[in-house]
């Protein structure tokens, strides 16, 4: 006799406790609030067609992919979905009663938002893709969220004239901040937004204090990109077959000064640390992007790059190098008994330097305490003697401030 199939509530009370316990290991605690809405919401309702069991895997499942192969939106997976609501939570203090606009819509956050909310509260959700926007409110709509209000338009701009949110969540990887998403929050209220800084994406929840965005919380996180008026180019220049520099917008390098590059002979250099493993790498890597300015880059690799011996860089997906006067050097790490230590690999001419200046940025960073990095956020027409202390990155409508925050 073959098993009865798992009912959604069975499925859906699985993915809660895998989610609880995927929050401990990181050190994280799964918000109360978030946990009984996540526990009261049915994912499958937004992804039709999909078999129950996948619908509560802890995955995005992707909703709409390009021609191109590019993925453009998605039902994020739940384990960000958590995280983000709980940053909102822990920045506002609770969402009952408040009212929230989400943009990029899925359907899935704009319920447990509206399960957040209460009656007294109100959300709205916006999305750019005509085809998404329609399907989300057919999802809602069976899922009996009639009260979720859904619009089509770039959420660039401002989305009803006039209007304030106490929350405004981004579920798009942003390349910047316009000045509609901090002039439609209240005073006080929070912006949680994944925005790319330095070649990498975390979810930084902002509170709005007069024109500044200040930072109260971050993760590392990844969305599909935002389109419209606010999208921004990604280039990447091949390494190797499989390997990748990746640089953001406004980021040069000559890519023929590192063309064969990995060919040239390999030099390291190590810290000599032993580092628990729940020591936040993603940190390290913004420390570093700040200190190495001018040179800093990211590299990723595919695994069969990896297998094949030809880099190891201690993330595949982005791994924080440098780039000078011809001379690769990425950060990678070697384990031992459950602890590792962070070394660096370099090719060309000035390898070893390359590397053991690397491995010098890392300790830094290591005597420092492993510090976290802060973030304000400040129009684009602020004077530099405005600015607070930090390394600042200039966007197309903000300055980003960035500072680590001892450890
Ligand atoms: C990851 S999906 C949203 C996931 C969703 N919040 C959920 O419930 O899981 C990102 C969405 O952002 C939308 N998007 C991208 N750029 C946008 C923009 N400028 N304005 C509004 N929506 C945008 C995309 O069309 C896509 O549907």
């Amino acid at each position: 006799m073959s098993a009865k199939p798992a009912s959604s509530e069975v499925l859906r009370n699985a993915m809660v406790d895998r989610l609880a316990a995927d929050h401990a290991a990181k050190g994280l605690t799964l918000h109360p609030e978030v946990e009984a809405a996540m526990r009261a919401v049915p994912r499958e309702l937004y992804v039709p067609g999909v078999p129950l069991e996948e619908a509560y895997e802890n995955t995005a499942v992707i909703t709409k992919r390009l021609p191109s192969g590019e993925n453009v939106s998605s039902v994020s997976a739940p384990f960000l979905i958590a995280e983000m609501l709980g940053q909102a939570m822990g920045a506002l203090g609770g969402l009952k009663g408040r009212h929230v606009l989400e943009i990029g819509s899925g359907g899935y956050n704009a319920s447990l938002l509206a399960e957040l909310v209460g009656t007294a509260g109100s959300v709205t959700t916006v999305d750019i893709d005509p085809e998404v926007a329609d399907r989300v409110a057919a999802c809602l709509k069976t899922a009996g969220y009639h009260d979720v209000t859904v619009v089509c338009a770039d959420a660039e701009h401002p989305i009803e004239p006039g209007r304030g949110y106490d929350l405004i969540i981004v579920t798009a990887g942003a390349w910047d901040i316009p000045p509609a998403w901090r002039e439609q929050l209240t005073e006080g209220g929070v912006l949680v937004v994944p925005l790319r800084t330095f070649g990498t994406t975390r979810s930084w929840a902002l509170r709005r204090v007069g024109d500044r965005l200040v930072s109260h919380s971050h993760r590392q996180c990844g969305f599909v990109p935002v389109q419209g008026a606010g999208a921004h180019q990604i280039r990447c220049i091949d390494l190797a077959e499989g390997v990748h520099l990746r640089l953001d917008e406004g980021e040069q390098i000559d890519a023929d000064a590192v063309k064969g590059v990995l060919e040239q002979p390999r030099r390291e250099a190590w810290a000599g640390l032993s580092l628990p493993p729940a020591t936040r790498l993603h940190d390290l890597s913004l420390w570093h992007a700040t200190r190495l300015r001018e040179h800093a880059v990211v590299l990723t690799a595919q695994e069969e790059a990896i297998a094949s011996g030809i880099v190891a860089p201690s993330w595949q997906h982005g791994t924080s190098a440098t780039v000078h006067n011809g001379t690769l050097a990425y950060r990678t790490l070697r384990w031992t008994d459950r602890r590792f230590d962070l070394g660096a690999y370099a090719h060309g001419p000035d390898a070893q330097a390359a590397a053991e200046r690397m491995v010098e940025n890392m300790r830094a960073w290591v005597e420092a305490g492993c510090p976290t990095p802060a973030l304000e956020v400040l129009p684009a027409c602020t004077p530099d003697g405005d600015l607070p202390d930090g390394t600042v990155l200039d966007k197309r409508h903000s300055r980003l401030v960035v500072s680590f925050i001892p450890g």
